[in-house]
This record gives structure tokens, C-alpha cells and sequence, in this order.
């Protein structure tokens, strides 16, 4: 099982992925943690690049095609590797974010977009996507009491109000595969409602977590 988890910075992705593995750990079933970018020696170095503050003149174009080459990297050197020996596999963001960020943010075409997701993803596609669900604001909130940001978190809130309304939209049009969760609620209701929908599924599936 692919599972990815997808939203705003801050929304509280991590806090939740991490719980998920550690729930999966706790019950000896094979699972590893991924984040994008990231996730391989390789991955780790484009990510560097893509969040340095310095690097003020990269264009959207080039980003999107650093976060895809990472993406590239983490699925055929660690994901599917791993699905293939039975492993659950949890991503912190996938391509997803790319939609949210590089098209509905950064503005770059959105049939391209997906067309270069499918490619750099080699058309592996989650089998669960938890989408932490807080607004731009709620998020900036979050964000202050943070001092040092990144140069994808120093972008402004008109950004992150179409990101957030990328979400939104790619939610829409992956019911089959979303969960759609309210990240305002504490982080044991949300990892409770996570792992009641993962026990209903795998009812359906006769898989046993
Ligand atoms: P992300 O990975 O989406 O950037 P994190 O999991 O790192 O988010 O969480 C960002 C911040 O919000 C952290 O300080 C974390 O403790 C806090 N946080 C996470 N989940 C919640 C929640 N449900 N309610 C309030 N604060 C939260
Ligand atoms: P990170 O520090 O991992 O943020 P978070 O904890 O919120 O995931 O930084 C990743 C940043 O890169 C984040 O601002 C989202 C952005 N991003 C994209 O713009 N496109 C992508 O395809 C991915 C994977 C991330």
C-alpha cells in the first residue's frame, strides 16, 4: 500500500505521517517513511537546492523540473522497490504538491504538469492520499512562530490561497483516493479518523492492520 500525505506547510503532514509509521511500527508491519523532496542521497541534495534562500533567480519552470528529478529518483531507487517486497510506503507529499504548487501556485500549465507527474512517477499513483485540510491562514499562523523559513515557505499568501485552492480542486477530482481531513482538530482526533479509514479499507481489502 502507497500512502501519501498531502497539504499547506504547517498544516501538520509530518506530525501525522510520523505517527502513522510509528502505528504501522508498533504492530511489527513493514512499513518506511519517506519525505519530498527527498528520500535518496540524490533526492536529498535537489531538495537542498530547491529550498536554499539564496537561490532567489530559479523559475518556476526549473523547480518544478528539480522536484520531478527528485521524485524520479526516490520512486525507482526506494518506492517501488519497496511496494514490490510488501512494504507500506508513506510519502510525505507527492506529486500532488507539484499540481498544488508549481501549477495552480507557480502558474505553469496543468497538462503539463501531469503529463511530467506521470512521467517522473513512472504512473505510480497512491493508493491513499490524506489531504491535512487548513486554510493559508490558519497556516501563516502556525508559520509565526516559526523565525527561520525556507525559500518555498518565504512565498506570500496570495501563493498559498491558490495552492490551497489546488488542494481543494485535485481532492474534487480524486474522490476515489482522497481523504479530505480538517487540520484544525488535535493530532490524536486526526491520527484516530487516519487510522479508522485505513481499518475500513483494509476490511474491504481482507488485508489485515
Ligand atoms: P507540516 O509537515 O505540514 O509542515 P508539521 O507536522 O511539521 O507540519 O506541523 C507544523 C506545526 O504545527 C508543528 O509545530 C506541529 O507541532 C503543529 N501541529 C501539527 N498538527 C497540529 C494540530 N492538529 N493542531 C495544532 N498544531 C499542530
Ligand atoms: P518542507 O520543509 O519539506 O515542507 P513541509 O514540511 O511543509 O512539507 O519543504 C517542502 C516545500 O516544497 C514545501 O513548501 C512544499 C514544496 N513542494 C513543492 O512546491 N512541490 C513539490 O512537488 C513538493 C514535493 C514540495
Amino acid at each position: 500500500m502507497f500512502i501519501t500525505f498531502e497539504g499547506l506547510d504547517f498544516s501538520g503532514k509530518s506530525t501525522q505521517a510520523k505517527m502513522l509509521f510509528e502505528y504501522f511500527n508498533s504492530r511489527k508491519i513493514k512499513t518506511i517513511l519517506l519525505r519530498e523532496p527527498g528520500g535518496t542521497e540524490i533526492s536529498e541534495k535537489v531538495r537542498e537546492i530547491i529550498l536554499d534562500r539564496q537561490n532567489i533567480e530559479m523559475t518556476p519552470l526549473t523547480e518544478f523540473m528539480l522536484f520531478s528529478a527528485s521524485r524520479s529518483q526516490l520512486v525507482s531507487q526506494v518506492i517501488k522497490p519497496h511496494l514490490k517486497k510488501g512494504y507500506i510506503v508513506i510519502c510525505d507529499r507527492y506529486y500532488d504538491s507539484s499540481t498544488a504548487y508549481q501549477s495552480y501556485g507557480g502558474k505553469l500549465e496543468l497538462s503539463n504538469v501531469l503529463k511530467v507527474n506521470n512521467i517522473a512517477s513512472s504512473g505510480l499513483k497512491p493508493d491513499l492520499t490524506i489531504l491535512i485540510d487548513i486554510t493559508p491562514k490558519q497556516a501563516f499562523k502556525r508559520a509565526s512562530c516559526r523565525n527561520s523559513k525556507d525559500r518555498m515557505e518565504s512565498k506570500d499568501l496570495t501563493f498559498y490561497n491558490k495552492v490551497y485552492k489546488g488542494f481543494k480542486d485535485i481532492a474534487k477530482k480524486n474522490k476515489n483516493r482522497f481523504l479530505v481531513i480538517n487540520g484544525t482538530l488535535s493530532i490524536n482526533e486526526i491520527h484516530t479518523m487516519i487510522i479508522n479509514t485505513l481499518s475500513a479499507k483494509s476490511k474491504i481489502s481482507k488485508n489485515i492492520i
